[in-house]
């Protein structure tokens, strides 16, 4: 079951790197790469797949599966990846629009995706950032805009039940999902019809597809107004916070992508729960619906992903779930009993905590304990925390139940030492 998740056409591994003048040990010819960006320390840059300018860059090349070109993507080893989370985003020259939720925004973002651009634009778990699923050099764009690993793949968003069966075939027990919580915070991870459009590079060579019907007027504005699928990670840099707001897009990616369309505050505020069709549905990501509500409409708990691995080579076992990601800077401290001077403090309830006077900024994220509400509320207050640089930010605890699995899964990655 689990090798469902391993790529079954890889990308060019690590160990497959190009060397200058070299051909990956694929034996395959790898083309120059004319304009992926990247950068590092605060510079950007291009990369050519044959100029070894930057150590560590990996070229990952997506094979076509017919007739499609297949597409490109740049990953980095360490320690590269470590270094990622220090750069400030750095402008590349693209006029970023920034329009008001309506018709207006919906036609031009149509108009955007469908000329290869990239728009953000709201959901009801995060905003997310959506190019044409269907137009590979549009999905690549993605990956560099966001300093994305390539073998993360993206979920394909459509507006209705019969667009997603024209990319994912649904057996009984997806069918019953997808009827009973979309739209909704509810991904689907089910195999590729044979026709799929998704390109190769957003699913990166998975023969499944990841696929949700988002609960958002606007949203489903612009799906509707574009036609096919759009694929779209959450609109952050990779490993950042997910943004709830279009302010906090703007932050990170002003200058990186074509449009933002401002939909104001989002409902759920973590991004969406991940199940994978497979022979016992698994919950591979916890997120906006609960893990309660999934089990009651299957009749049957749902499977546990295997324990999370990042090996050397930067291949997880099940793509996306690195263990180190929706990261602010401060060092996240969980399950806080009190807060040491200098420290930021995350609270939840009404309790108060020793130390939290002196505290360098407190946000609660529910004073009445309500687990929906603090997921509403947690990542722009890591955002608001983060950004007066405290000592450390210091969680308090918070129940494992309902929206408090997505909750603690987002604040345990915080958490991980970088
Ligand atoms: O709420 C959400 O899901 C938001 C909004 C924008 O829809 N999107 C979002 O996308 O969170 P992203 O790219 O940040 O997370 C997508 C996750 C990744 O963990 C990825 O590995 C997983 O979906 N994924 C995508 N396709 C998959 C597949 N075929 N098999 C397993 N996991 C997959
Ligand atoms: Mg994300």
């Amino acid at each position: 079951m689990v090798t469902l998740l391993r790529p079954n056409r890889p990308w060019t591994r690590p160990e497959n790197r190009c060397k200058k003048g070299a051909q990956g040990a694929g034996g395959r010819s790898a083309k120059p790469l004319e304009k992926v960006n990247f950068w590092k320390n605060g510079r950007s840059g291009r990369i050519r797949t044959c100029d070894p300018c930057v150590p560590n860059a990996v070229l990952y090349r997506a094979e076509p599966h017919s007739d499609k070109r297949p597409a490109y993507s740049v990953g980095f080893g360490a320690p590269q990846a470590a270094e990622m989370r220090n750069f400030a985003p750095v402008k590349t020259g693209l006029e970023t629009s920034i329009l008001p939720a309506g018709p207006a925004a919906a036609e031009a973002a149509a108009r955007t995706l469908a000329a290869g651009g990239l728009v953000a634009f709201p959901t009801e778990t995060v905003y997310g950032l959506g190019a044409d699923a269907a137009n590979a050099t549009a999905v690549a764009h993605i990956y560099s805009a966001k300093g994305r690993p390539a073998f993360n793949p993206l979920i394909a968003h459509v507006a209705d039940l019969a667009a997603a069966r024209r990319i994912g075939r649904f057996d009984a027990r997806a069918l019953r999902l997808a009827e009973a919580f979309w739209p909704g915070p509810l991904t689907l991870v089910v195999p590729k019809t044979d026709d799929c459009p998704v390109a190769d590079l957003a699913t990166a060579g998975l023969d499944t597809v990841a696929i949700r019907i988002p609960a958002h007027p606007v949203a489903e504005a612009i799906l509707r107004a574009f036609g096919g699928a759009v694929v779209a990670p959450s609109a952050n840099i990779s490993g950042h916070v997910s943004p709830t707001l279009a302010a906090h897009v703007e932050n990170d990616l002003a200058g990186r992508i074509d449009l933002i369309v401002d939909g104001g505050p989002v409902a759920v505020g973590v991004e969406s729960t991940i199940v994978g069709c497979f022979e016992a549905p698994m919950l591979l990501r916890p997120g906006g619906l609960s893990r309660e509500r999934i089990e009651a409409v299957l009749g049957a708990p749902l499977a546990r992903p295997p324990v999370e691995t990042e090996s050397d080579d930067s291949q997880p076992l099940a793509p996306g779930m690195l263990a180190s990601h929706y990261a602010p800077r401060a060092h996240v401290r969980l399950r806080a009993q009190d807060v040491a001077p200098g420290e930021a403090l995350l609270a939840f309830g009404p309790a108060r905590l020793p130390g939290q006077k002196a505290a360098a900024a407190v946000m609660n994220l529910s004073p009445a304990a309500d687990l929906d509400e603090a997921a509403a509320n947690l990542f722009g207050y890591l955002r608001s925390l983060d950004a007066k640089a405290p000592k450390a930010i210091a969680v308090m605890a918070i129940p494992e139940e309902g929206l408090g699995e997505a909750i603690n899964d987002r604040l345990r990655r915080a958490a991980v030492a970088r």
